[in-house]
């Protein structure tokens, strides 16, 4: 026996001109205690096979047809693939009810969306394949939508409920919330409309949750006025889920902490993390760059969920560098990584790949006949400062390699071939910039390095503004250039002999990163 109280309504009615008859249709009162903050939906069976496995014996006096009312819905049709129809409020023919519209149609239940508060609507259901006989096949709701009067009585139980996988878990049923606990209805329990026939009570109790356990739940019980009997339902989707995972992140990648790169290329940097599950998960993940005492957040380009299971989700945030520079290889590039139980942090460096088969970190091109005027002043000479001040500070400072040209290749004199080898063969080529630069035959050695420079990413040039000179027209174009655009370090003299000077850091600046040797840069 059904709890579901089913009233025979009979009504001769005017002319249908849908051409279907649905005065013979049984009907179910639905009444929906609309509350603020709940479901904004509804769902409605057409519970045809409900209908036909029903004794009908205690309905029957009330059909004034008096026919056999086990008749109805007796054909092998197929019940699941029924049709819907609205009954227009003021008449009219029914309207038929289509797939597209906003009312979702599944499996024969109508899922019936934003409805309008204190109305009443009808709406009728019949299979698609019927027998011709059967034309009291078919189902007419009535639905009443009212408002729950004392809202504060809707709080104790949620049109969304959540159950955590493993545990004991209830289902607490919106629309008694409001009911003293004295008067306890007998429950009829749908889930995904299917009728659960173990549960009659409020709230179903189950002893361990599984993710089945999920769905959309609908809750009926019965109440009566002294003209009709109601079925109020409600109805609530319940989430099956993990409990929280009370764990910091974890950085899956990157996994080391040195990342090789390529100066002058772009690079993107990425941070995949894992979150354990969290109701609640409110995941940051940042990348930032950290150059004692400075730290400042690098911009993120994308932030994207990669994986995501009932357990964890893995998010990954990419930053993208537009070309790895020197400065980029002192830096340290950090992924922070934080949700509601604390953070984890992973600091790369950039590692300059190895592979150029370069000599000399640097090439030290300078006016190997000091000028005289230079020499009586007391001051640092240009061939003092390339030979005696560029070794101490470079060499046995920072550890740099040197090439000078009189001590390290041919101490009697150079041929034009050797010195552009020794260009090729180094990393940076300094140029002590003077009168006597410009003007004399060293000169060859910046226009050949500006013209390898061309074609070697991997050879930067620094000038050293030594003294101030006038550019003398005899320049190639090239070099004209060259002295406008490639940076430039200007000495000042005495004050800038101290290895500690802005002088040397401005170099230092300019010159290539060393790595693992040991050596510990100024930071700039
Ligand atoms: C509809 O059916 C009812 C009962 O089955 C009948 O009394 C009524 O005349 C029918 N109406 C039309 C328009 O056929
Ligand atoms: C509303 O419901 C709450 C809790 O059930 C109750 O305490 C309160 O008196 C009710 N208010 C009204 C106006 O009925
Ligand atoms: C139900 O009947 C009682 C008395 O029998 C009456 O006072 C009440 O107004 C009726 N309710 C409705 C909704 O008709
Ligand atoms: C990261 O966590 C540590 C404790 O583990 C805390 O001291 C620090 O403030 C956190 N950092 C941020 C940015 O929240």
């Amino acid at each position: 026996m059904l709890c579901l109280g089913w009233v025979f309504l009979w009504f001769v009615a005017g002319e249908q001109t849908s051409g279907f008859n649905h005065s013979a249709c049984a009907t179910k009162n639905i009444l929906w205690i609309y509350s603020l903050g709940s479901v904004k939906d509804l769902v409605l069976f057409c519970d045809l096979q409900e209908l036909r496995k029903q004794d009908f014996s205690h309905v029957s006096q009330t059909s004034p047809t008096g026919g056999p009312a086990h008749t109805r819905c007796s054909g092998h049709e197929n019940l699941a693939a029924v049709q819907w129809y609205k009954q227009p409020q003021h008449g009219g023919p029914l309207e038929e009810i289509s797939r597209g519209s906003a009312h979702v149609q599944d499996k024969g239940v109508l899922q019936i969306v934003a409805s309008r508060e204190n109305s009443v609507s009808s709406y009728i259901c019949r299979p698609r394949i019927r027998s011709p006989q059967d034309t009291a096949c078919c189902i007419r709701t009535v639905l009443k939508v009212k408002p729950r009067r004392n809202e504060s009585c809707g709080d104790k139980a949620q049109a969304e409920q959540i159950l955590f996988l493993g545990s004991t878990g209830s289902i607490h049923c919106p629309s008694l919330s409001c009911q003293s606990d004295l008067q306890r209805p007998r429950m009829t329990w749908y889930q995904d409309g299917r009728l659960l026939r173990d549960y009659k009570e409020n709230p179903i109790e189950m002893e361990a949750i599984y993710d089945f356990h999920e769905g959309l739940y609908v809750c009926d019980y019965a109440q009566s006025d002294n003209l009709s009997s109601w079925t109020v339902r409600a109805v609530v989707r319940v989430k099956a889920i993990e409990k929280d995972i009370n764990l910091k992140p974890d950085i899956l990648d990157p996994v080391t902490d040195t990342l090789e790169v390529e100066l002058g290329k772009s690079l993107t940097l990425r941070c995949k993390v894992q979150f354990g599950f969290q109701k609640d998960l409110k995941p940051v993940i940042r990348w930032y760059a950290k150059e004692s005492p400075r730290e400042w957040e690098l911009l993120e380009s994308e932030n994207k969920s990669t994986d995501s299971t009932a357990k964890s989700k893995v998010i990954e945030a990419t930053t993208f560098l537009r070309e790895v520079t020197w400065r980029d290889l002192r830096r340290e590039f950090v992924c922070f990584a934080q949700n509601s139980i604390g953070n984890t942090t992973r600091s790369v460096q950039l590692r300059k790949k190895d592979g150029d088969t370069k000599e000399f970190d640097a090439f030290v091109s300078y006016a190997h006949w000091s000028s005289p005027e230079r020499e009586d002043t007391g001051s640092v000479s240009e061939e003092h400062l390339a030979l005696n001040l560029f070794p101490e500070v470079l060499e046995n400072r920072y550890g740099y390699s040197l090439c000078l040209l009189e001590r390290d290749v041919t101490p009697g004199g150079v041929y034009a071939d050797d010195i552009v080898s020794v260009i090729k063969r180094s990393r940076r080529g300094i140029f002590i910039l003077s009168p006597s630069y410009v003007n004399g035959p060293c000169i060859f050695e910046l226009q050949a390095a500006v013209s390898l420079a061309l074609v070697d990413q991997t050879l930067k040039l620094i000038l050293i503004k030594f003294s101030s000179f006038q550019e003398p027209d005899s320049l190639p174009e090239l070099v004209k250039k060259a002295l406008r655009v490639l940076p430039t370090v200007t000495w000042k003299g005495v004050k800038s002999a101290h290895a500690s000077s802005r002088f040397w850091m401005q170099v230092c600046y300019h010159m290539p990163v060393k790595n693992s040797s040991g050596f510990v840069f100024n930071r700039l």
